[in-house]
């Protein structure tokens, strides 16, 4: 469920980003052909619309950036750690480069129409240059996440940084960049005082950055196929959310290149601001799916094969079966009053310990809509054996007496939270659940997959 905020805001911010890179590489463009006298607005055109890009991209782009670093740090310090351990450097070299990209875009804002073509054209290519390389670096840390690649033998960090998934994932977002670009100079250019001719060519110009959208199918081909098997099944129907976001992402993208190739390219067509506005929201929709099939895609883990969605590594999990995965969380429950014994309260912190990065308890994917409707022997089963129960869910992590308080503080939930509820300390339901957990094993759901297939 946090993740949703994450994802929500993450969406937006990714959104805006592309476009600041993207806006860098048209408008350089731009300012290269009014440079070679081969379209005479194409400098007033520059000049007003990148008050727009400065503006929307910047503020809005860092001010969800950080706000992207708040809600990840809450949700998941144990990831962000591992990002910052890993690749520090990285981040630093990352942040030079932004800083650069603010600097050239800040002096092109202030100073670029004092100046002549070459000093503009050099600002534009540096500001460009600059933001393209910090999703350069951004892209090595993101794509690590789900294909660490030959990093998990080695711990080097360029094996991490160029894994399988780095390249195609970077061509695609570099075009993304592009297209977004181009859509949003639509829509400037259409309601710009410009004359008709001088917008037709406009446009025409500005759809040259949605060409590059043919190799999409391509690229997202090779960034499938680098995927890890099983995430890869997920998104092409093993999981229906997923599959459906892909779908859409899929779709979306494939409308706004069909529009581009035959409506802009081939055919020259004027372009009105509704039919932008909608292209727009299309691109938009395309990101959101994107990014939702990528993070959905890690699944059970923010770092594959090393840290769990729930921020235990799997080694980990052996240990918390012995001594319990809350035995020593130092915190409170907020609401501890509430609860009707100690058996219910353990639950409730089992849940929030193992559960409540992807689960809410009556909300969102919420646990009583899920097995609300179980008898109580196959909550304790499926959940003995969560891995298998869905593969992109870790193994249970704690000692049978946790599984069992779990259980009952989903059925206390179900049942509408009563004052009185039975504590349960059956022997023989403890011994089950031991042995379903003992069957269960501590590997990932999808590894057990693979082995049966052999
Ligand atoms: C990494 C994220 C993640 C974690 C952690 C997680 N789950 Fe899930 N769980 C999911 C997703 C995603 C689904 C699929 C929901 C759906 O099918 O609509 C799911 C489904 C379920 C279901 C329904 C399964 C079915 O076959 O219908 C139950 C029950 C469940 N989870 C319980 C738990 C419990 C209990 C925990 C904590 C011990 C937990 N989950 C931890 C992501 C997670």
């Amino acid at each position: 469920m946090k993740g949703l905020v994450i994802g929500g805001l993450g969406i937006f911010h990714v959104f805006l980003a592309q476009f600041a890179i993207g806006g860098g590489v048209l408008m350089t463009y731009f300012e290269w052909l009014s440079g070679k006298g081969k379209l005479p607005s194409a400098r007033r055109f520059t000049s007003g619309y990148f008050k727009v890009l400065v503006l929307v991209s910047f503020v809005v782009g860092a001010l969800t950036g950080v706000g992207m670093w708040f809600t990840s740090i809450q949700t998941s310090p144990r990831t962000i750690g591992l990002m910052v351990d890993t690749f520090h450097w990285v981040w630093a070299t990352e942040w030079t480069f932004f800083s650069l990209e603010v600097i050239a875009g800040y002096c092109f804002y202030r100073y670029g129409d004092r100046l002549d073509g070459r000093s503009r054209l050099f600002l534009l290519g540096l500001y460009t240059t600059a933001a393209w390389f910090s999703l350069f670096w951004i892209n090595g840390i993101l794509s690590w996440q789900l294909t660490p690649g030959a990093w998990l033998e080695s711990g080097n960090l360029w094996a991490g940084f160029f894994n399988p998934t780095f390249w195609p994932s970077l061509f695609f977002r570099t075009f993304a960049a592009m297209a977004i670009a181009a859509l949003v100079a639509a829509l400037v250019i259409s309601v710009s005082p410009f004359e008709r001719d001088e917008q037709k060519e406009l446009l025409h110009r500005a759809a040259h950055l949605l060409a590059p959208m043919a190799l999409m199918p391509l690229l997202g081909a090779w960034y499938l196929f680098a995927m890890p098997k099983d995430s890869r099944s997920w998104v092409l129907g093993g999981s229906p959310a997923m599959s459906m976001f892909f779908g859409l992402g899929a779709g979306a993208s494939l409308l706004v290149g069909l529009y581009a190739l035959f409506g802009l390219l081939l055919r020259r067509l004027y372009i009105n601001s509704a039919t932008a506005s909608l292209l727009i929201v299309l691109g938009f929709v395309a990101t959101a799916g994107g990014e939702f099939v990528r993070e959905g895609a890690r699944k059970p883990f923010t770092v594959r094969e090393t840290l769990y969605s729930n921020a235990m590594t799997p080694a980990e999990i052996l240990t918390l079966r012995e001594q319990g995965s809350v035995t020593h969380d130092p915190y409170p429950l907020r609401d501890a009053a509430d609860y009707p014994n100690d058996q219910v309260l353990l639950g409730a912190k089992v849940y929030r310990f193992q559960c409540s990065v992807c689960h809410t308890v009556g909300g969102v994917n919420g646990l009583v809509h899920l097995a609300g409707t179980w008898t109580e022997e196959q909550t304790r089963l499926n959940v003995a054996k969560l891995q298998h129960t869905k593969p992109f869910m870790p193994p249970f992590a704690g000692t049978p007496e946790e599984l069992e308080a779990l259980v009952r503080f989903i059925e206390w939930e179900a049942a509408s939270r009563p004052k009185d509820f039975e504590v349960t300390r059956d022997p023989a339901t403890l011994a089950q659940i031991k042995r379903w957990l003992d069957e269960a094993g501590t590997a990932p759901g999808y590894a057990a997959a693979s082995e049966k297939k052999r």
